[in-house]
């Protein structure tokens, strides 16, 4: 049976499609959605060749004009390079404002893809197919979009919502198993910002979540998007401050993937370990029980993600780089800590030593 999500952003409003083989009925969902649609641009990630020609079979038997571009795997490709060869490519398929562009494949695609359907002639219609988990609970849902400068992640980009979402829990099949594993460490981390019994569901079922079964797909998929979804709703543009609690190990893990230059840590990986660290910060500081952060560390031990750095890294780096993160409110630190498992808070008089040693405990 099919799940759906819905997203409510007033006239942007759209619903996400959550199933396992159910692609035609779950399409077809989506292209309701859309009126009048004749033309689809496709732009996929070069490893879902086998899905892109999927799709083009399905679009073309119902008559719709069907055109691409193939993206290279990975973060490299959110460039301006990229995004350039797909606005002329779209140009020359005579793209028009009534066409749709379908994304498929993980954050990298649905990002560049989104932020090329929010630019080419002031915007036009995309939906999103995402392939990674990371992708299905996080990235696709949001309306976040945009591409890396070399010296900035996520330093161009807009707000562009899709029209609608497909989920296939299928494709998770293929996947790496540390994108996949990246992936459950977004899910936790829901579980601890704002569902208790989702983080113990997560505990109670941690065989069929490794081994990907279809149904234990499905329920953390439609929660994490659930969740995700409310939070979005109550701040779509980050502007209120309600969208931060999103941030909860992101300060710790983005300045853990800063200083490794991207390279050594997956997103998820660097976010467990950044859990770890604000987790224990905030029972350092009596704002969440001790026992509390050790149910945390030991989930994601048995979730087989990272909760330490691996040797040598340099806690001064760290610390310097989650000072000059971007989400911090005029240069003051700002953290996103626990007080129980299902509530965080916003958290802004933590001093420098104070955070070294939450670093160093991990290094
Ligand atoms: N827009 C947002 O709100 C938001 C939120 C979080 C992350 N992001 C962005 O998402 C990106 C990371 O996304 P990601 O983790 O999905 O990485 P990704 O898109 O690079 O995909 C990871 C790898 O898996 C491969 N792949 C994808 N689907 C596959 C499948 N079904 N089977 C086999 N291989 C598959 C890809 O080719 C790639 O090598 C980052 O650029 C990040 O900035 C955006
Ligand atoms: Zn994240």
């Amino acid at each position: 049976m099919t799940k759906s999500v819905r997203v409510d952003l007033q006239e942007r409003s759209y619903s996400i499609w959550i199933g396992t083989g159910q692609w035609e009925e779950n399409l077809q969902r989506c292209l309701d959605s859309l009126e009048s649609l004749q033309h689809a641009f496709l732009i996929w990630d070069e490893h879902l060749d086998s899905l892109r020609e999927a799709f083009t079979d399905r679009l073309a038997s119902r008559s719709i004009r069907v055109q691409g571009y193939r993206v290279a795997s990975g973060e490299g490709s959110k460039s301006v390079a990229s995004l350039s060869s797909i606005w002329e490519a779209m140009l020359a398929a005579r793209m028009d404002r009534k066409s749709v562009v379908i994304a498929i494949g993980g954050g990298v695609v649905g990002d560049l893809a989104g932020f090329a359907a929010a630019t080419y002639m002031r915007g036009v219609r995309f939906f999103q197919v995402p392939t990674t988990l990371l992708a299905m609970v996080d990235s696709s849902v949001g309306g976040k979009t945009g591409i890396n400068l070399p010296q900035s992640k996520n330093a161009i980009g807009a707000f562009w919502q899709p029209h609608a979402v497909l989920i296939d829990t299928t494709v998770l099949q293929s996947l790496p198993e540390r994108e996949f594993r990246s992936g459950i460490a977004e899910i936790v981390k829901y579980g601890v910002i704002l569902d208790p019994e989702l983080f113990q569901w997560i505990e109670q079922n941690v065989a069929p979540i490794l081994s990907r079964e279809s149904q234990a797909m499905e329920k953390l998929i439609q929660r994490s998007c659930e969740l995700k979804a409310q939070v979005v709703s109550s701040d779509e543009r980050e502007t209120t401050g309600l969208r931060a609690v999103l941030n909860y190990g992101h300060t710790f893990g983005h300045a853990i993937e800063a200083i490794t230059t991207y390279g050594k840590y997956l997103h998820g990986e660097a976010i467990s370990i950044g859990m770890t660290m604000a987790g224990w910060l905030a029972a350092e500081h009596n704002l969440w029980p001790r026992e509390s952060w050790e149910r945390q560390t030991q989930l994601l031990k048995r979730l087989e993600l990272p909760t330490r750095c691996e040797p040598g890294m340099d806690c001064e780096a760290i610390l310097s780089a989650m000072q000059s993160d971007k989400k911090n409110e005029h240069g003051v630190l700002t953290l996103i800590l626990p007080v129980k498992i299902g509530e965080v808070r916003s958290v802004k008089h933590m001093g420098a030593d104070e955070v070294r040693r939450a670093i160093e405990a991990f290094l």
